[in-house]
């Protein structure tokens, strides 16, 4: 018996993460397809669990994953269990009442990407709202929905006082700010006047904003969820096809904790996760410019690595990224040669680049 080198969970998963899905750059591992993976005494068991309307990309898939395995130093066996389902039986698209995805909803909007949280104010409509304007940085066609109906914010950060105008056909008409399309449920609320938000009100709310916004042709349209995991989420998570999530978090234990919870929405209704987001990750001193770090950094990275999903990128702590919010001017507009600018523009060049490589 030869002697057997240390096999470790990482050293499979990073085995796994260069079998790429047939005709894509992106990997299984950060599709989210390997689930209850087992390693020890040089036995190597998981759960090969593919979306796919192609049996062939599947066995594809598990033969490079077997091939790549046996040949990693230290394996003896490995056991694949392969579970291969089309696209429309995948996910519990339509449970909780509402009605599945409508293929017609938003159709000239190329890439739906939901901004999420588990856990409120880590930051979401900040990043929601610096990042679409990263997006029209590079060129691209976007929109911006505040879909937080409990307390929507992306008026305030976006600098919109007026309302919205309705045009022939009867659509709001989104305000452009920033080069971006701006709709928020606050445009349609009456600041002073508390609402009382019941379930099926909030769907119906959501549904109609939906159909009933002048979008026109889009790249992209970020929509800014309220935290958690309610009506709303539900509602928006089946009606569109959504083609993604980013979800945002803090370095916080209890902050990741809660990424967790929104990751696990997320796959159970079969939107793809295509990375986190640690906002607030880390402080430069205006002053000096030393970097510290507040909280026991790298939470955001180590959790999207035991998730299994991309890391997209850290955004310091930045009072002007307060400011910007406030003033309605977000930071990537105020100060476009800023580090907190240049993140922003790595982590929509890397959801661009994702989306890119495996829509259709
Ligand atoms: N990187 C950052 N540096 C400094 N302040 C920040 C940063 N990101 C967000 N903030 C501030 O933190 C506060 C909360 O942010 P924000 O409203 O975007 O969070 P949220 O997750 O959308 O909250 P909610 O759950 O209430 O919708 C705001 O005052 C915002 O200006
Ligand atoms: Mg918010």
């Amino acid at each position: 018996m030869p002697p057997t080198t240390e096999l470790t969970e990482e050293k499979v998963l990073e085995t796994l993460r260069t079998v790429k899905f047939p005709g894509l750059s992106r990997d299984i591992v950060s599709f989210g397809f390997v689930k209850d993976l087992a390693v020890g005494g040089g036995n190597v068991s998981f759960r090969l669990e593919i979306t796919t309307e192609s049996p062939r990309a599947a066995e594809e898939i598990e033969r490079d994953a077997k091939e790549k395995l046996r040949s990693l130093p230290g394996v003896n066996a490995v056991t694949v269990r392969m579970s291969v389902q089309p696209p429309s039986m995948a996910a519990p698209r339509g449970a909780a009442g509402v009605a599945p995805a409508d293929p017609a909803l938003l159709r000239d909007v190329r890439f739906k990407v939901a901004v999420a949280s588990g856990k409120g104010g880590v930051g979401k409509s900040t990043v929601a709202a610096n990042l679409a304007l990263a997006l029209a940085k590079l060129g691209l066609r976007v929109g911006l929905m505040d879909s937080d109906i409990y307390g929507p914010s992306q008026q305030m950060m976006m600098g919109i006082d007026e309302k919205p105008f309705i045009n022939p056909e009867n659509q709001i008409v989104p305000i452009e700010r920033y080069g971006v399309k701006v709709m928020s449920l606050g445009f349609l609320m009456d600041v002073d006047q508390p609402v009382i938000w019941r379930g099926p009100m909030v769907m119906k709310a959501v549904e109609q904003f939906l159909q009933d916004v002048a979008w026109g042709h889009l790249d992209f349209l970020l929509i800014d969820l309220p935290p958690g995991t309610g009506d709303a989420q539900l509602t928006l998570t089946q009606k569109i096809h959504l083609s993604g999530a980013v979800i945002v978090t803090t370095p916080q234990d209890v902050s990741l904790i809660d990424a967790r919870k929104g990751l696990a929405m997320f796959q159970k209704v079969n939107v793809p996760v295509l990375g986190i987001i640690e906002n607030m990750s880390y402080f430069i001193c205006p002053k000096c410019g030393h970097r510290e770090e507040i909280f026991k950094h790298g939470g955001g990275e180590k959790t999207a690595k035991q998730l299994r999903v991309p890391f997209l990128g850290e955004i310091p702590l930045d009072p002007k990224v307060a400011i910007g919010g406030d003033s309605g001017r977000p930071i990537v507009a105020g100060e476009p040669s800023s580090p907190v600018t240049a993140s922003y523009l790595g982590i929509a060049e890397a959801i661009q680049r994702t989306l890119e490589t495996t829509s259709p």
